[in-house]
C-alpha cells in the first residue's frame, strides 16, 4: 500500500476536481458509467488512501484465526472483486473477552497478529486496505475458552442470556483493557494492517461504558457524557498516539435506530462523533443491535439505515461508512453524491457477491439480493435471526409499511451477537 501515491487525485484531462477525479478513476480501472463514477473516486481516511468508496465492513466469517489461510482467502477474493477496504472480524484484545462457542478472530498476541498477516497479504495483493475491529465483548463476553471472568462498567443484569456474573472493573481494569488495545492497534500496524478500529457499536464495552442504562459509575467514567465517553475517547486517543501516522483509526459507532439500544440517545451520540472527530480517520455506523442492523429484507429495504446514518455526516467532516444491503449502484451513486455517506458499506452484499464493485464498474449485471437474503448469521455462533421471512420469497416490506409491528421506543432485550 505504502506505494500509493499520497495525493489520489492528480491532475488530469480535466479543470475541476470532478473532472480530474473520474478521469483518475478511469485512468485506472477502464471506462465507467459516468453515473457511478463517483464510486470510484479515491477517498483519504487520514494516512491512507481508499482506492474506492466501496468498504467491506467488519464481518464474522466463522474462521477467525483459527482457519488463517480460509481467513486470508475469504477476505482476498473481495479485494480482487473491487473492493477498496477490507475488514476482518471482531477481534478481542483481552484474555476476558473471548466468544467461545462462536468464532471470532482474535488479537491477544503475536501468534494471532502471524495468522492475520496471511489475510494483509491477500488484501493487499490487489491494492486494497485491510482493516481490523478490535474489540472487548464487556458483559456480553461468552469467554468458553479462557473462562476468565466477565469485567463490566456496572454491576446491572445483562440483555443476553448467556451472561452470568460479571466483575465491576476498577480503574486499574480500565487502563489495563486500554493497555491491551494499545498493544494490540501496535501489532497490527506491525503486520501490516492499515484501518485499526475501536469498536464502540453493537452493544460491546464501549456501549457498556458510554449508556447510562449500563454505566451507574459515579467516579471519573460514570455520569456525565463527557465521562461516560471518557473510556471511548481515551481508548481512541491511546490507540492514535500508538500507531501514529502508519494507520488511520477507525471507530464503529451505533446509532439508535428505529428499535433503539439501551440507554443510547441519539443526540447524545451525535455529541460524541463531535468529541471524537479530532482523533478518528473514519466513523463507520450502523443502527442498533443485530436483528435491526442486519435486518431482513421482508422488513428493511436497501438503505433503511439511512434515516438515522444521515445525522452522522451532518456533525462531522471525516469520512462516514454506513450500511443498509447496498446493492444498487444508483442509489449508492446518490449517496456519495449528496453525501449521505462518504463510502458505500456492506457486509452481506460482500458475502453475497465479492465481485460487486467490478460488476458496477464494468456496468454488468449485479446479483440479486436472493442469495444475500440466504446468508445467515451462523458464521458464529448457529443463530435463529435468520428467520423463516428471509427463506421464503416475500416480497419486501417497508419497516414504515402499515402491519408492521413498530416496537416501544423503550429498551430492547435482545440475545444477538456476532
Ligand atoms: C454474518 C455476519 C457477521 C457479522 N459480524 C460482525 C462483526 O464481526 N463485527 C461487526 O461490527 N459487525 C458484524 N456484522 C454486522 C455487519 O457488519 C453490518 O453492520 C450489518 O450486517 C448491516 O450491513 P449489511 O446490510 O451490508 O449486511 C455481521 C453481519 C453479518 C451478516
Amino acid at each position: 500500500m505504502d506505494s500509493r501515491p499520497d495525493t489520489p487525485v492528480r491532475a488530469g484531462p480535466g479543470s475541476t476536481r470532478q473532472e480530474a477525479t473520474t478521469w483518475f478513476a478511469c485512468a485506472r480501472i477502464g471506462p465507467v458509467d459516468p453515473r457511478h463514477a463517483v464510486l470510484f473516486e479515491p477517498i483519504n481516511l487520514g494516512p491512507k488512501t481508499l482506492p474506492n468508496r466501496f468498504y467491506q465492513v467488519p464481518h464474522a466469517s466463522g474462521f477467525g484465526v483459527a482457519q488463517p489461510q480460509t481467513q486470508a482467502a475469504f477476505r482476498g477474493i473481495k479485494a480482487a472483486g473491487g473492493w477498496g477496504g477490507v475488514c476482518v472480524e471482531y477481534a478481542p484484545v483481552s484474555v476476558d473477552s473471548e466468544e467461545t462457542p462462536a468464532v471470532s478472530a482474535l488479537f491477544w498476541d503475536q501468534g494471532d497478529a502471524d495468522a492475520l498477516r496471511l489475510t494483509v497479504d491477500a488484501v493487499h495483493r490487489h491494492d486494497a486496505l485491510v482493516g481490523l475491529e478490535l474489540f472487548h465483548g464487556g458483559t456480553h463476553s461468552a469467554n468458553g475458552q479462557s473462562r476468565a471472568a466477565r469485567i463490566v462498567p456496572s454491576q446491572v443484569a445483562a440483555s443476553v442470556e448467556w451472561a452470568g456474573l460479571a466483575r465491576e472493573m476498577d480503574l486499574a481494569d480500565i487502563s489495563r483493557v486500554q493497555r491491551e488495545w494499545v498493544d494490540a492497534a501496535r501489532r497490527a500496524r506491525d503486520v501490516g494492517f492499515d484501518i485499526v478500529y475501536v469498536y464502540g457499536a453493537h452493544g460491546y464495552l464501549v456501549t457498556q461504558f458510554f449508556s447510562p442504562h449500563t454505566n451507574r459509575r459515579t467516579d471519573g467514567y460514570g455520569g456525565t457524557l463527557a465521562n461516560r465517553g471518557r473510556f471511548w475517547l481515551e481508548t481512541l486517543e491511546a490507540v492514535r498516539e500508538a500507531v501514529g501516522s502508519d494507520c488511520a483509526v477507525a471507530t464503529r459507532i451505533p446509532v439508535a435506530g428505529r428499535q433503539g439500544l439501551p440507554g443510547i440517545d441519539h443526540d447524545e451520540m451525535l455529541e460524541l462523533v463531535g468529541l471524537a472527530s479530532p482523533l478518528v480517520d473514519l466513523f463507520d455506523v450502523n443502527v442498533g443491535e443485530w436483528p435491526e442492523d442486519s435486518g431482513t429484507s421482508r422488513y428493511h429495504p436497501e438503505g433503511h439505515e439511512r434515516r438515522w446514518t444521515d445525522d452522522v455526516t451532518a456533525v462531522t467532516t471525516k469520512p462516514v461508512v454506513g450500511v443498509g444491503r447496498y446493492t444498487s449502484p444508483d442509489l449508492m451513486a446518490e449517496m456519495v453524491r449528496t453525501r449521505a455517506l462518504d463510502i458505500i458499506g456492506a457486509a452481506r452484499p460482500a458475502i453475497a457477491d465479492p465481485y460487486l464493485p467490478n460488476k458496477i464498474r464494468e456496468g454488468g449485471p449485479t446479483r440479486s439480493a436472493s442469495a444475500r437474503d440466504q446468508i445467515s448469521a451462523s458464521c458464529g455462533r448457529r443463530s435463529s435471526t435468520t428467520s423463516a421471512a428471509s427463506r421464503t420469497r416475500q416480497p419486501a416490506r417497508s419497516i414504515d409499511e402499515p402491519g408492521i409491528p413498530r416496537s416501544s421506543s423503550g429498551p430492547t432485550t435482545t440475545s444477538s451477537r456476532f
